[in-house]
Formats: structure tokens, C-alpha cells, sequence
């Protein structure tokens, strides 16, 4: 099986709208239609099997050093085999590079995935940023459940 993870590109759209989809329709991520994946693709980067698009992710940069994980999500017949790990490592290794110190968060149901990424669970109050984003467009924004996890990168 031979992973390759790559930043996203136009061909990729609809992939990564079918993706997605599966799990907005369960609430897990946020829902996002082609034309929305489309104006924020260079944020995606997606995972490759055996040349198939399996998983996605985008990192959202807030621009004061923090940053988001969000969008991140592996086909349900590929779960378990290391693509949501290479996916992470792509991103992580990435803004290793570019910046100095930085903080990545999360909002998510997979705390546990995320920590085995290195991440810690913290108080979701921390990113006043995600909640003026994201939340007014979610449908659980008045019984929020998700667990906040941030991972910082000191250089
Ligand atoms: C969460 C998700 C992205 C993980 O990707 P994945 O490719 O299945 O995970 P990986 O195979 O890379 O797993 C990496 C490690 O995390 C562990 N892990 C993955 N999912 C886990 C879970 N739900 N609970 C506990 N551990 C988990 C794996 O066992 C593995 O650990 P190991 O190396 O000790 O065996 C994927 O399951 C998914 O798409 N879930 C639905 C969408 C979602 O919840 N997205 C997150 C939104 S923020």
C-alpha cells in the first residue's frame, strides 16, 4: 500500500467534497460544498492510496501563530491503516519549516487520535477565533460537544 500525501489540488475537489460529506452528514466535520473547498483549496492537502484520493485535511491559518486543524477526514473503508497520521505529519512537518513558534488546534470527537499526535486536550475557550469562524454555521452550536486539542510547535 503506498501512501502519498501531496497539497490538494483542482482535480481533487470533489473527492474531497464526497469525503467530507459521509461525515457531515453524521455532524462529525462541518459540511463544506465544492465552491467553498474550491476558494479555500490551498489550505487542503489530501492523502494518495495506491493513487486514490482516501483522506483530507485543511490547515486554516489564523495569522497571529495560531493555527486549525479542521476538515480532516479518512474514507470509512481506509480508517486504520496511518493516513490520518500522514496527513498530520505533513501539516506538522510543514509549519515546522515555515514558522516559528506556532500552536495548532482542534476542535474534535478524536482526542484520542490527536494525542497520540502529540496533542493535549485543553479548554475550547482558548480560540474565541474558531468560535466568530465556524460556529454560527454549525448545527450544534448551541450544545457544542467537542473536545479541544492543541499541539504548540516551539523552533
Ligand atoms: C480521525 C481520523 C482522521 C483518523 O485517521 P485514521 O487514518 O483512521 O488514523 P490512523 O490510522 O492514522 O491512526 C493513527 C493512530 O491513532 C489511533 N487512532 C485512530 N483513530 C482513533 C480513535 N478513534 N480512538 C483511538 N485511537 C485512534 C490509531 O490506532 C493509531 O495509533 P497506533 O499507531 O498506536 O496504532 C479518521 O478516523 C476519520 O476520518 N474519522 C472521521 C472523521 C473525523 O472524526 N475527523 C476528525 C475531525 S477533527
Amino acid at each position: 500500500m503506498q501512501l502519498l500525501v501531496r497539497k490538494a489540488e483542482l482535480k481533487d475537489v470533489k473527492t474531497i467534497c464526497e469525503i467530507l460529506q459521509v461525515y457531515a452528514n453524521q455532524q462529525i466535520v462541518l459540511a463544506r460544498d465544492e465552491a467553498d473547498i474550491t476558494y479555500y483549496l490551498k489550505n487542503f492537502s489530501v492523502c494518495e492510496v495506491d493513487g486514490i484520493v482516501r483522506g483530507c485535511v485543511a490547515l486554516r491559518d489564523f495569522g497571529n501563530e495560531l493555527m486549525e486543524v479542521r476538515s480532516l477526514a479518512v474514507n470509512e473503508n481506509f480508517k486504520g491503516m496511518g493516513i490520518g497520521r500522514a496527513m498530520l505529519n505533513f501539516l506538522i512537518e510543514k509549519v515546522k519549516k515555515e514558522k516559528k513558534d506556532v500552536r495548532i488546534f482542534a476542535l474534535t470527537y478524536q482526542d484520542k487520535f490527536f494525542q497520540k499526535m502529540g496533542f493535549h486536550v485543553v479548554e475550547k475557550e482558548l480560540f474565541p477565533e474558531k468560535i466568530w469562524a465556524d460556529c454560527e454555521k454549525c448545527p450544534k452550536k448551541h450544545h457544542c460537544d467537542e473536545i479541544a486539542v492543541l499541539l504548540e510547535i516551539k523552533n
